[in-house]
């Protein structure tokens, strides 16, 4: 008797802890790397450890030709996180290897900062990147960071053993660098097999989202100050809104200090963590008559890709149930008519629900989110609200997410014996496909058929990428 009630004690105890402690708690990734690369000491950001990629315990992971270089920068800057003061130099392709516990979508961060060092200016920085067969950057120079640190996030179905970044120098005279490399696989609800997909005034289904390669190019919570990776579940950042709002007229921030009620079947605490959900601007009627406007976000894109856009939505405002009605505009286009936050997050207020639209980028290069009042809005009440924007850019065909060319054709710029014996496979592959994309151009445009062939065959290429190294 005397245990059980200790037992129980035990237990709401742990409970209540679990409660408290519920983003701790919550994710445990089966793969997870962070690497501080060319430091010679781990080092801790954030509570969580960044491992030296000189160490022992990281030796495995990377295969760099004998002169690639660890340096260490000599005007370090305090205010940035200790992983920015080292980076580690390549003068001709190299590459990191993780080996993968767990298939499925992972994601993969590049850390980068200028380089300041006797040895080496960021001028002379110009280098292509590949994860795998996918290209996500493509004669990147770091010209453009001048004083802060730069991210590149990036979601990638891995369906192989490994996970390969290659950084590949454009050209000789060039170098590569890299200052830290995250990898971690993500929750298995981040990334859903569907998606609808806007396309003018049609709403389609867009299917296998989860196998496309997509990188994060606005992540912003609304209304609220920036999110940084310490408190966020998946160590992400998010940005304030205020750069990309159109126009504040009419609308007006609201924040709530309640708790977020998440729900099973709803966005969870990985899709977004409770400091992003409980920020929001709305759109309220302060007496009968509806306020006949939207609030609208516009973010700059680059043409030619397909894009992700994922809206957050989570009722902090209203007073009661049942009277929160509005419209969502994607380019300018009906994406969700009427939409009823009541029925979609499971009758209950202060709980999160969120929507994937999938887009073209035709539209001059920014793509707009509008959320407005509907025809079922109602006086005296909250009618619009948004409470976070994440787009993503997915990756075109042949596995290219930068650039216009594919991983083999970038592989065979270097000559032979400076990557090993897997570049003139996948070359060779990657010209094949590369042709038959022109043949299907040439002649078979119009039969979707055999375009949706060719994605197959380039993830085939992925995974020999992946097996070439057990
Ligand atoms: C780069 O280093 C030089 C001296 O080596 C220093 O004068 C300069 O301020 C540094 N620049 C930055 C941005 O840290
Ligand atoms: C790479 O970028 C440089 C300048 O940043 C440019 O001169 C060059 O043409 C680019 N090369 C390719 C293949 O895009
Ligand atoms: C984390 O969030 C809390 C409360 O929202 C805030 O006070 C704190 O400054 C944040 N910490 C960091 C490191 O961003
Ligand atoms: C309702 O409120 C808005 C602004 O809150 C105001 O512009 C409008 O004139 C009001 N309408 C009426 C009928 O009072
Ligand atoms: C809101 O935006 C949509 C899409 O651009 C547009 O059709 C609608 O007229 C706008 N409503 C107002 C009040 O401006
Ligand atoms: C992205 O690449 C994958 C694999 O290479 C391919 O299956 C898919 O069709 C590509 N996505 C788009 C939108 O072209």
């Amino acid at each position: 008797m005397e245990n059980l009630r200790k037992n129980q004690a035990l237990f709401l105890l742990l409970l209540s802890l679990s409660s408290f402690y519920g983003i701790a708690l919550s994710f445990s990734p089966a793969d997870d790397y962070l690497i501080d690369c060319g430091s010679t000491v781990d080092t801790t950001v954030d509570n969580r450890l960044f491992i030296s990629d000189s160490s022992r315990a990281s030796s495995h992971l990377l295969t760099f030709s004998t002169r690639s270089k660890s340096i260490q920068l000599s005007h370090r800057n305090g205010k940035l996180p200790e992983i920015y003061n080292s980076a580690r130099v390549f003068d001709r392709p190299s590459r990191y290897i993780f080996k993968i516990r767990d298939k499925g979508t992972h994601m993969v961060r590049l850390h980068f900062y200028q380089l300041n060092s006797s040895q080496f200016v960021s001028d002379d920085a110009q280098f292509h990147v590949l994860v795998n067969g996918y290209v996500v950057l493509s004669n990147f120079s770091v010209g453009s960071i001048i004083s802060s640190a730069s991210v590149k996030e990036y979601l990638i179905w891995i369906n192989a053993e490994k996970l390969v970044i290659t950084f590949l120098p454009t050209m000789k005279s060039k170098f590569a660098f890299v200052n830290a490399i995250e990898v971690i696989s993500a929750p298995k609800d981040l990334i859903l097999e569907t998606a609808k997909f806007v396309n003018g005034d049609k709403i389609d289904n867009f299917d296998a989202l989860s196998k496309q390669a997509l990188e994060v190019m606005y992540r912003v919570t609304v209304g609220g100050p920036k999110v940084t990776p310490f408190n966020d579940t998946l160590w992400r950042t998010w940005l304030p809104d205020d750069e990309f709002l159109k126009s504040s007229e009419g609308s007006k921030r609201v924040y709530s200090t309640g708790r977020i009620w998440y729900q099973s079947g709803g966005a969870s605490r990985e899709i977004g963590p409770d400091n992003v959900y409980n920020t929001a601007r709305v759109i309220a009627a302060t007496n009968a008559s509806i306020p006949n406007l939207n609030m609208t976000w516009e973010f700059p894109v680059i043409e030619g890709y397909k894009y992700l856009v994922r809206l957050h939505f989570c009722d902090i405002a209203s007073i009661s149930l049942g009277l929160l009605f509005f419209n969502v505009y994607v380019n300018g286009n009906l994406a969700y008519k009427d939409l009823d936050l009541s029925i979609v997050a499971g009758y209950s207020l202060a709980s999160p629900f969120y929507a994937d639209f999938v887009v073209d980028s035709y539209h001059s290069g920014v793509l707009s989110v509008s959320v407005g009042p509907s025809d079922k809005s109602l006086g005296y009440a909250v009618d619009g609200i948004l409470n976070a924007v994440e787009i993503m850019k997915m990756n075109k065909s042949m596995g290219i997410l930068d650039g216009e060319l594919c991983a083999g054709l970038i592989l065979k710029t270097w000559p032979r014996g400076n990557v090993g014996i897997l570049v003139p496979l996948i070359a060779a592959v990657c010209v094949m496909l590369s042709l038959s994309v022109f043949k299907h151009r040439t002649f078979w445009f119009k039969n979707s058929v055999a375009w949706s062939k060719l994605p197959v065959d380039v993830s085939e290429i992925t995974s020999k990428l992946g097996n070439q190294h057990t």
